[in-house]
């Protein structure tokens, strides 16, 4: 009882932080977010220590019900093998790179606002991943207008039962979200709840005519949330203002960025020199400019200490301090600064200025007011 009272003042605590960020506005999600038990859904998940391994944390973990009612993402999941969490509780911590998680409640925010469902709406979840935020769909429009679809089976079906251990009882599908869910389809709304590097065809088929996709598009740098409405098999929306990175679906995921990020460590350049434009400019998504970075740099991979930028195509970037080393076809960083003084002669747009253009067979980013483009690649 005890714990039930702690969890719901903690819950409380959180709705209220949201509200008064202004994330989150309609009072059906906020008493969505007051009623569904976030932590019946994390009953162990990974922290991250400093040194960056992950430490399990279960329900026997004394902070427990603070560290879920955190406005932070929980990672339940790591390297797709749950094999990882049995060798967490064994020794105390494990590496890896994080493949399902409960995303950061800001961001669930964002995203279920952006949809703007009316009741009676069939809303389609890509990635159930834990099952909360299918909870709080279900919570709001009822079970029958909820399917989610997740690629990983273990992660669906402890999904599926935490679901009805809590009560709801939403549609809840084993299978690759990048073809949708054909058998009930049409949608009225598409959540992608991971990122994807462009929008799926069947996306734009299993959405109702005038239905909505709220998603994140997978972009290292210019990475962000897009709200698209469907008719006649054709997405156009708006990029958002608020910037949402999510793990990207399985097969969105840039494997062959980790060698060539090792490789400009330390390669020999081929020309090195000063540069007046801050690496953070271009990698901080606080900065206003980094969304338009991104249009140019659109494949560009980035690592840290020191800053490295990396491209397919074999260019990449190193940062030491005020000096930059590049190497490879293309000189990443002259087209850096070549973008951001384009970015100053617009009148430094943000990324709420954009629309994005999805049809089966092209899809791209304009600039308002402009005739400027930028497709995918
Ligand atoms: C950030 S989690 C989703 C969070 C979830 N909505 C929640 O409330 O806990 C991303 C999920 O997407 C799933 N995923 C990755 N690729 C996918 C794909 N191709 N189709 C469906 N799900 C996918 C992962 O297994 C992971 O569980």
């Amino acid at each position: 009882m005890e714990c039930v009272d702690v969890a719901e003042n903690l819950r409380g605590q959180l709705v209220d932080s949201l509200l008064a960020a202004n994330v989150l506005r309609d009072p059906r999600w906020a008493e969505a977010f007051r009623q569904v038990p976030r932590h019946a859904f994390l009953a162990g998940f990974f922290v991250q220590r400093p040194d960056g391994t992950w430490e399990p944390v279960t329900s026997e973990h004394p902070d427990h019900l603070a560290l879920v009612y955190r406005n932070e993402v929980c990672v339940t999941q790591l390297n797709g093998d749950d094999r990882a969490w049995e060798q967490a509780l064994a020794t105390g911590s494990v590496t890896g790179v994080p493949t399902s998680s409960s995303s950061m409640p800001t961001i669930m925010a964002i995203m279920l606002e952006a949809l703007a469902v009316a009741p009676g709406d069939h809303v389609l979840e890509i990635g159930t991943g834990t099952g909360y935020n299918a909870a709080l769909l279900s919570h709001v429009l009822g079970d029958s207008r909820v399917t989610s679809i997740d690629v990983d089976p273990g992660v669906l079906a402890r999904a599926a039962d935490r679901l009805a251990a809590t009560g709801y009882h939403p549609t809840c599908v084993a299978g690759d979200g990048e073809q949708g869910y054909a058998p009930r389809a049409p949608y009225d709304r598409i959540l992608g709840t991971c990122a994807v590097s462009r929008i799926p065809s069947a996306w734009l088929e299993q959405t109702a005519p005038g239905g909505l996709i709220v998603t994140t598009l997978n972009r290292v740098i210019g990475a962000g949330l897009v709200r698209l409405t469907v008719r006649d098999g054709q997405g156009i929306g708006r990029v958002l203002l608020e910037d949402g990175r999510f793990m990207p679906l399985r097969a969105h995921r840039q494997s062959w960025a980790d060698d060539a990020l090792r490789d400009a460590l330390t390669a020999e350049p081929a020309g090195s020199r000063t540069t007046l434009l801050p690496s953070r400019a271009v990698v901080d998504p606080s900065s206003g400019f980094e969304f338009f970075a991104g249009l140019t740099l659109s494949e560009v991979a980035t690592g840290a200490d020191p800053i490295r930028l990396v491209h397919p195509d074999g260019s990449w970037v190193r940062h030491r301090g005020a000096v930059v080393d590049q190497g490879g076809p293309r000189a990443l960083w002259d087209e850096a600064e070549a973008a951001y003084r384009q970015w100053r002669a617009l009148g430094k747009p943000r990324r709420h200025h954009f629309t994005f253009t999805a049809t089966p067979t092209e899809q791209y980013f304009a600039l308002d007011g402009t005739t400027l483009t930028w497709p995918l690649p």
